[in-house]
């Protein structure tokens, strides 16, 4: 599978909002050159060419993949083209950085797996906050049992737009948060159970509200909308030894562990006695070697390439989000009935090993100038692009 050339030629196929992300990353990598894009639109590929003169365009994506310099592709169309499109990617022998989700059926995804499994090919799907520097260091202290057992997550993630025309916001946005949650926990949900609102659209809920449940208890909440004033990425984690908060948007503090609790009282007589203590001590803030998850995610999927060891999530962490949205949908068009997850093998993770992270946040460092050692000393804020 490896490619022995030391520059991989990459193709970016969808060039709307997100593909010219991609072709930027890949773009300014040592080990890596955008030599082709696709797109319907020809005025995105006008755009492209006079930003980047040397990259061939053309509007059949097909043509892009017969072209045998092209090692890899970057698919970045939308949700409901991802399965053919990887598809025909991975017969034509290209590897293959598909963005999330995956694809919304699990069945079609675990089938991409094994297509890119007998063609010998890397297929790796952009969940790109497991590439998030606050997300790696808050899985690192719940691995060391830092913040105990877990109760629950409470995820965030709402703007002003964009309002998509082909998927609702969960599959949209909350893509990212199931992602995130079954790489906190190692394992997939058991269980579902989901509302939403259509407002803008007739068919396509602007605004959903999903319940993850874990085999242990643990629950995961996630609130996502495209009809909120405000530009929320936040995520709350409450354990029983600690308490966790990852602000994505805040520029300094962008995780705080809070050595907050409670606990029942070692004796008491009568119910007049009974009061739970409360434990409030002090505030945490980590010192986070900011990082653009793009370019992390890049650097992985190049890495998998040249060596041919996994080194990000692939088809089983995609299958296991399109589980979870599968179960999501049953029970939003149930009345938001708590839906069981039908196949649930137990662990997805993890996509990056542990041992592997505290690598990353050790060396995936670019632009930070503060003296990292100490938690009281934050980085000098990197502005990166984040959905
Ligand atoms: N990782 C993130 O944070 C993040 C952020 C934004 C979007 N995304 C994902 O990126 C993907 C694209 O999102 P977007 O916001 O750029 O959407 P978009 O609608 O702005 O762009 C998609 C582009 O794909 C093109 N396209 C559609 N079918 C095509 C085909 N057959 N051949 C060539 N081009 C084709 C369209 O013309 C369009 O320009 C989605 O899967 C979305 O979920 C990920």
């Amino acid at each position: 599978m490896s490619v022995n050339r030391s520059v991989i030629n990459v193709g970016v196929i969808g060039c709307g909002h997100w593909g010219p992300n991609h072709i930027r990353v890949f773009s300014e990598q040592d080990r890596s050159r955008v030599i082709a894009c696709a797109d319907l639109k020809e005025g995105l590929l006008e755009r492209i060419k006079q930003r980047f003169p040397s990259i061939s365009t053309t509007n059949d994506y097909t043509a892009m993949l017969s072209d045998d310099r092209i090692d890899a592709v970057i698919i970045a169309t939308p949700t409901g083209t991802h399965a053919a499109i990887t598809r025909d990617a991975l017969m034509a022998g290209k590897h293959v950085l598909v963005e999330k989700p995956l694809c919304p059926s699990s069945t079609e995804a675990e089938a991409l797996g094994r297509l890119a499994q007998a063609h010998d090919r890397v297929l790796m799907v952009g969940h790109v906050f497991v590439f998030n520097a606050g997300i790696i260091e808050l899985r690192n202290r719940i691995i060391a049992k830092e913040l105990g057992r877990l109760h629950y997550f409470d995820a965030v993630r709402t703007n002003l737009g964009p309002i998509r025309g082909d998927v609702n916001a969960l599959y949209d946005l909350g893509t990212h948060d199931i992602t995130i949650f079954n790489y906190l926990m190692g394992e997939e949900p058991v269980a579902v159970s989901a509302t939403g609102r259509c407002i803008t659209q007739t068919d396509i809920e602007d605004v959903c509200f999903t319940t993850l449940h874990y085999a242990d208890g643990t629950l995961g909440h996630i609130h996502v909308s495209w009809l909120n004033p405000r530009k929320i990425r936040t995520l709350t984690v409450i354990g029983d030894k600690k308490m966790a908060h990852w602000d994505d948007v805040d520029p300094n503090d962008m995780l705080r562990l809070y050595d907050k609790g409670v606990q029942e009282p070692p004796y008491y007589d009568s119910f007049g006695e009974f009061n739970y203590l409360l434990r409030n001590a002090d505030v945490q803030l980590p010192a986070i070697h900011r990082t653009e998850p793009l370019i992390s995610q890049a650097t992985a999927f190049l890495d998998w390439i040249t060596t041919g060891n996994q080194q990000g999530p692939g088809a089983k962490e995609g299958a296991a989000v399109a589980r979870v949205l599968e179960a999501a949908t049953q029970s939003m068009n149930n009345g938001g009935a708590i839906c069981s997850i039908s196949h649930s093998p137990g662990r997805v993770g993890p996509v990056v090993s542990a041992s592997m992270d505290v690598v990353a946040a050790r060396t995936w460092v670019r632009g930070t100038e503060a003296d990292t050692t100490t938690g009281t000393t934050m980085p000098a804020p990197t502005h990166y692009v984040s959905e």
